[in-house]
């Protein structure tokens, strides 16, 4: 459709029927993404972040419950037929996962691997499946791609296999790439490679990225935009310079706060938020995040703040106080 967002979710609500009765683990999450654009979704574990995007691409298990849409170029998603969704899976958003090893076939060669998906989703005949998955090796960095293509995963190094998953990832030249934790479970040189290989093949093939992690240090350098979620909710979104400059949650705060710098050797700036994210079973009333909240006051434990954007602000927060969470921070001196 033009003229619209590539992606736009709206009013996403997810649950688990579970025998602890209905798991909500999403509550309602709406955020836009633009052809090209790389956004961050950033949260601590169990804030939906995976369920997001695991609903949008129709992923999630038969317990789930969704409602909304994630109308892609205006088509809703959520009401695709799976058949049609695992098309869209290949061809339109690639998805690159935390474990490489949970989606590459162990007995399969590296090549074919990426050649099946590249024949499973386009016109290519074998001959050009193969040359395509070579070329694709040589862009995700992967060294002597003829040989690397007969290997089988388990020589590969973490950072090898992540490599292999963007280029399946790209292989069908999707316009958004989905990467969820695509870097937790390797070293911190490593983690800045795989993001940096991402963003540059993801910009070369004109690929949005949906870039998602619990740590915000991580999408400094990446993101365009940054979308903040708690609880199930989205708290803050925003240019990836006002999230960092001018925050106006105080979650989003805390989490400046526990950022791992690579650069800076500012250990002393490492304070991680008190408490744990609470459980989507017993959320706690109002503003979920109160429990744990500097700022709390009466109101933020009766009434859930709107995502909405208030005075002196130049993007949306769900904070009764974002004003003065934001002019407090205007004071603060941690970056
Ligand atoms: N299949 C399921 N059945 C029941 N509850 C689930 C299911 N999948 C996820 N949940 C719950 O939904 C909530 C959100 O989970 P989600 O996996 O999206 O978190 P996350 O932000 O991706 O966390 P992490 O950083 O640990 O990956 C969690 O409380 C989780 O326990
Ligand atoms: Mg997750």
């Amino acid at each position: 459709m033009a003229g619209g967002p590539l992606l736009e979710v709206r009013d996403l609500a997810a649950g688990f029927d579970s025998r602890h009765g209905l798991v909500k683990a999403l509550n309602g999450v709406s955020f836009v993404l633009e052809p090209g654009e790389r956004l961050g979704i950033v949260g601590e574990s169990g804030s939906g972040k995976s369920v997001t995007a695991h609903a949008i691409t129709g992923l999630l298990p038969s317990n789930a419950r969704v409602t909304g849409e994630a109308r892609l170029d205006g088509v809703d998603l959520l009401q695709m037929s799976k058949r049609k969704m695992r098309h869209v899976r290949g061809e339109r958003i690639g998805m690159v996962f935390q474990n490489p090893l949970h989606c590459l076939n162990p007995s399969m060669k590296i090549g074919a691997q990426i050649e099946e998906v590249i024949l499973a989703h386009t016109d290519a005949d074998k001959r050009e499946a193969s040359r395509r998955s070579l070329e694709l090796l040589d862009q995700v960095g992967i060294p002597s791609p003829d040989r690397s293509a007969q290997e089988y995963p388990h020589l590969f190094s973490g950072g090898m296999r992540q490599r292999v998953m963007i280029a399946i990832a790209l292989a069908c030249k999707p316009q958004i790439v989905i990467a969820d934790e695509p870097t937790t479970a390797l070293d911190v040189t490593i983690q800045a490679q795989i993001i940096d290989l991402l963003a540059e093949t993801c910009k070369a093939y004109g690929a949005a990225v949906i870039l998602i992690t619990h740590d915000l240090g991580i999408l400094a350098g990446f993101a365009d935009r940054i979308v903040v979620m708690y609880a199930g909710r989205v708290v803050e979104q925003g240019d990836v310079d006002s999230i960092y400059y001018r925050p106006a949650h105080p979650y989003t705060l805390g989490l400046l706060r526990s950022v791992t710098r690579i650069d800076e050797a500012r250990r002393d700036r490492l304070v991680p938020i008190t408490g744990n994210p609470p459980s989507p079973v017993l959320l706690p009333s109002g503003c979920a995040f109160h429990p744990r909240c500097p700022y709390t006051q009466p109101v933020c434990s009766e009434r859930v703040p709107p995502l909405e954007l208030k005075g002196g602000i130049d993007h949306p927060a769900a904070c009764h106080f974002a004003e003065e969470v934001a002019t407090h921070r205007a004071g603060d001196a941690v970056q």
